[in-house]
Order: C-alpha cells, then sequence, then structure tokens
C-alpha cells in the first residue's frame, strides 16, 4: 500500500542519512491521478434540475462544487470508468463543459521538514503544518501577552493539541465578539492560511488598533487538525473533507464536521452512510470532539459574541442562515444580506472578487452546519460561511495567497466597522459598551 511504502522509504532514507532525497520520494498510488474534473455550467433551469441525478449517490462522481445558478459551474471529479456515463449525460442534457484530465497530477507535493521552516521562519504566504501553525501561535503569545491569549481547548480526536486565539486591546473590557474558525473540511487549505494571516494583521499591523479597539477577536484557525495533517501526508488523500474519527461499527472514517452540528440535525444535504466520502452526518450531533469544541465556545461567549464567520473554500460566496433549508429566510436576513453585501463591496474596492451574497440553503441546503448553530441556537446575530476563492478548486496555489488574502482583511475590517457600529453605543476608554436592547436579541 502506499502509506506504508512512503513510510519504508523514508526509514531508509533516514537510516542512510541521505536526507536530500527524501523529497524526491513520492507516493506512487494516487487515486486522483487519472481522475477527469469536469466543470459543468448550466445554462436554464432545467440543467440545474439534470444536474441533481448526477449528485445521486449511486452515481458515484464527487461533487466538488453545487451551481448557484447559470454562470456558476457544478465542479465534479470523475474516475476513469464512469467517463463514459458521465459524457452521454452531458450530450444528452446538452451541458456546456470544461475538461482538467489526470487531476491528481496537479497536487503538489506538501513535505516539508522542520528545518527549511526554522531558517525562513514563518511566511503566511506559504501551507503550513499543523504543528508548525501551534508553535507560530505559542511564540505569538509569548512574546504579546497582553494582546494574545490562548485558551487551551483540550485535543483532537487523534490527541492533537486545540487553542483559541483570543485577540483584544483589553481582555477585561467585555467587548463584543468576533469569532471566526477555519478548515473545518480537511482539504480547505486557503481557509486556514486566511485565519492566521487575520491574527498576523490584527497583531502587528499598527492600523489594525481601529479593529481592535472595542472588539475582541476569537479566532480557531485549524478546527479539524487531524483532518489537516491526512491532507499533507501523501497526494491521494488531498482531497479529504471529513474528521478522522473511527466509526466502531464499519471500517470507516470521519465525519462532515459541518454537517455535525445540533441544529436541525440531519433535516437535510446530508450522508446517513459512514462510508460516505463528504457528507455524512455522524451517529448523533456533535459526535465530534472537534464541533464540541466550536460548540462550547459560542455557548460560553453567547452573550458577547455578535458575529460568527466560519471560513471555508471554495467559490466566492457570503452565505448567511438558513443552511438547512431554501424555502425561507431567517425574519432578520435583511440585516444579514446587507453586512455581506458591505463586506463583498469592501473586498472588491481592495481589488478582489466580490462575493456571491445570499442564503446557504438557496445556494443548496444542508442541515448541521455552524453558521445555523451559531445563529439559531446560540443565538449569535451576524452567521456567515466565507467560501474563499474561485478558479482552483481546492488546490489553491501559494503563489497567489499573497494577492488575496490582504484583500479578504479588508473584508474583516469592514466585519469589525459594522460590528462596532452597530452594537458599540458608547465608549468608555477603549471599552465598548454593548448596547443592552440588542443583547437580549433573539433569532426567530
Ligand atoms: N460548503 C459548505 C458546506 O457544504 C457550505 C455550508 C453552508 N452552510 C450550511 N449550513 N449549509 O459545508
Ligand atoms: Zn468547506
Amino acid at each position: 500500500m502506499c502509506w506504508k511504502s512512503f513510510k519504508i522509504t523514508n526509514w531508509i532514507v533516514l537510516y542512510f542519512g541521505l536526507v536530500g532525497l527524501f523529497r524526491h520520494v513520492e507516493c506512487a498510488e494516487n487515486k486522483y491521478d487519472n481522475y477527469t474534473l469536469i466543470k459543468i455550467y448550466p445554462t436554464g433551469i432545467q440543467q440545474i434540475e439534470a444536474l441533481k441525478y448526477l449528485e445521486e449517490p449511486e452515481h458515484q462522481v464527487e461533487i466538488l462544487k453545487k451551481s448557484r445558478s447559470f454562470n456558476d459551474s457544478t465542479d465534479i471529479l470523475v474516475s476513469p470508468n464512469d467517463i463514459p456515463f458521465v459524457k452521454e449525460f452531458i450530450k444528452n442534457e446538452s451541458l456546456n463543459y470544461e475538461l482538467k484530465r489526470n487531476y491528481g497530477r496537479t497536487f503538489e507535493s506538501v513535505e516539508r521538514t522542520p528545518k527549511r521552516r526554522i531558517l525562513r521562519g514563518f511566511s503566511f504566504y506559504e501551507y503550513h503544518s499543523f504543528p508548525a501553525i501551534q508553535e507560530y501561535l505559542d511564540n505569538l503569545a509569548k512574546r504579546q501577552p497582553d494582546l494574545v491569549k490562548l485558551q487551551n481547548l483540550g485535543t483532537s480526536y487523534q490527541g492533537r493539541r486545540m487553542k483559541l486565539v483570543k485577540i483584544s486591546s483589553d481582555h477585561n473590557a467585555q467587548n463584543p465578539i468576533i469569532f471566526v474558525d477555519a478548515g473545518i473540511h480537511a482539504r480547505e487549505w486557503v481557509a486556514p492560511a486566511m485565519a492566521l494571516y487575520l491574527i498576523h494583521r490584527l497583531v502587528n499591523d499598527p492600523d489594525a488598533r481601529k479593529e481592535l479597539d472595542g472588539v475582541d477577536w476569537y479566532i480557531l484557525p485549524v478546527v479539524n487538525p487531524d483532518g489537516y495533517e491526512y491532507t499533507r501526508t501523501s497526494r491521494a488523500n488531498r482531497l479529504w473533507r471529513k474528521t478522522r474519527s473511527k466509526n466502531s461499527q464499519f471500517e470507516c472514517f470521519g465525519v462532515d464536521g459541518n454537517r455535525n452540528y445540533g441544529f436541525k440535525w440531519a433535516v437535510s444535504g446530508v450522508s446517513t452512510n459512514p462510508c460516505d466520502k463528504e457528507t455524512y452526518a455522524g451517529p448523533k450531533p456533535f459526535s465530534e470532539v472537534e464541533t464540541q469544541m466550536v460548540r462550547n465556545i459560542m455557548m460560553e461567549n453567547s452573550k458577547r459574541m455578535k458575529l460568527y464567520v466560519s471560513l471555508h473554500s471554495y467559490g466566492q460566496y457570503l452565505v448567511y442562515p438558513w443552511g438547512y433549508t431554501g424555502e425561507y429566510l431567517p425574519k432578520e436576513w435583511k440585516k444579514l444580506d446587507t453586512m455581506a453585501r458591505i463586506v463583498s463591496d469592501a473586498v472588491q474596492k481592495a481589488g478582489g472578487q466580490p462575493f456571491k451574497v445570499l442564503s446557504a440553503g438557496k445556494w443548496y441546503a444542508a442541515a448541521g452546519g455552524s453558521d445555523d448553530f451559531a445563529y439559531g441556537a446560540v443565538g449569535v446575530p451576524y452567521s456567515y460561511t466565507m467560501e474563499l476563492t474561485s478558479g482552483f478548486e481546492f488546490i489553491y496555489p501559494e503563489r497567489l495567497l499573497r494577492t488575496v488574502l490582504p484583500q479578504y482583511y479588508e473584508g474583516f475590517r469592514a466585519f469589525a466597522a459594522q460590528i462596532k457600529k452597530e452594537f458599540c453605543l458608547k465608549y468608555i476608554g477603549q471599552r465598548c459598551k454593548i448596547n443592552s436592547q440588542e443583547e437580549s436579541g433573539t433569532n426567530s
């Protein structure tokens, strides 16, 4: 097996001290190597409806992204065996499409030795291993203890220590909280990269005082570290999405963390099959220790938490509740929509692409997401899922991080300005006095 041979070669390389060879050792078996990525562009309602047929589980195609409407693609990954069936389907429905053959061969090899990292320092425009990220955060908290505090959350399923990053210019101020998480889906590497860049700017940019005075930032940059590390082990696993917990009755691993939250759990858009590659909701709500951690952060800070943003990739969407249904919207949907458009405009003004703004359920209904839980169960008045980037599916090139992360940062500045405007009616020094009327607001 691929993973075993990797380990053995690793051993031999170490034994002979040929460290230089390490990076040339490649895993021969990558199941995606011969897969074809097909991007289908529906041009009418009937075609969008027709695409649902492909989404049925027995058809074995992996859906990477669903189309919202015309001019937006449904992206699927097709094995060599299934190509004839899919091509036939495309022909019958007269669909417009684009192909990328041998998709897995485009995946980068990502093994990085710790040595290289120490020599070069921590760059925000690279993808890092989970231990490297933890080390960076530990150092940051040591260097700036007044501004940055780490809260231990316990360990992931496989025992990785997780820490919540709290950034505040006054940790006793009881300011409104903006909570940002990232990386619940293992393969969406650009999301943790964005969370780390956000931390970096808030802490190191003197202009970020504006974003810090009156607001506390709670950031959890890698919600699913086991899955994240798994996607780094070999190119064959690069597209893993779920956690890595073991289901006792089946020889299958992992739960989709964003179907595992206990609000309208499993009512739509989930799989009940633990061996499903993508959207298994878990044996029960909050079966995963990682989603329990996020839930606890929300519950413990529910009064002060005014904004929740869950970072994902891809598609350049900024979506709000409800996610479990596309049939209706929350009573206060206009406020959610307006804030999202302000954020999108800010990103666009910084040279980025605008977001597609709508409710998550109108894109496609899927229950058990963290956004719905924050809004519907915890009562966080603004709650979003932000799907970063478009054009590169899940394999967003490192070289472009330098361009897009600063653009998205402008979106976070706009978020903070809006939160302060709405919730800080009074300031006492740098402390924001939360408007108590708003504090008791609940969501229907
Ligand atoms: N791509 C995300 C997912 O499938 C979108 C989640 C949007 N929110 C929701 N509650 N459906 O997890
Ligand atoms: Zn995701």
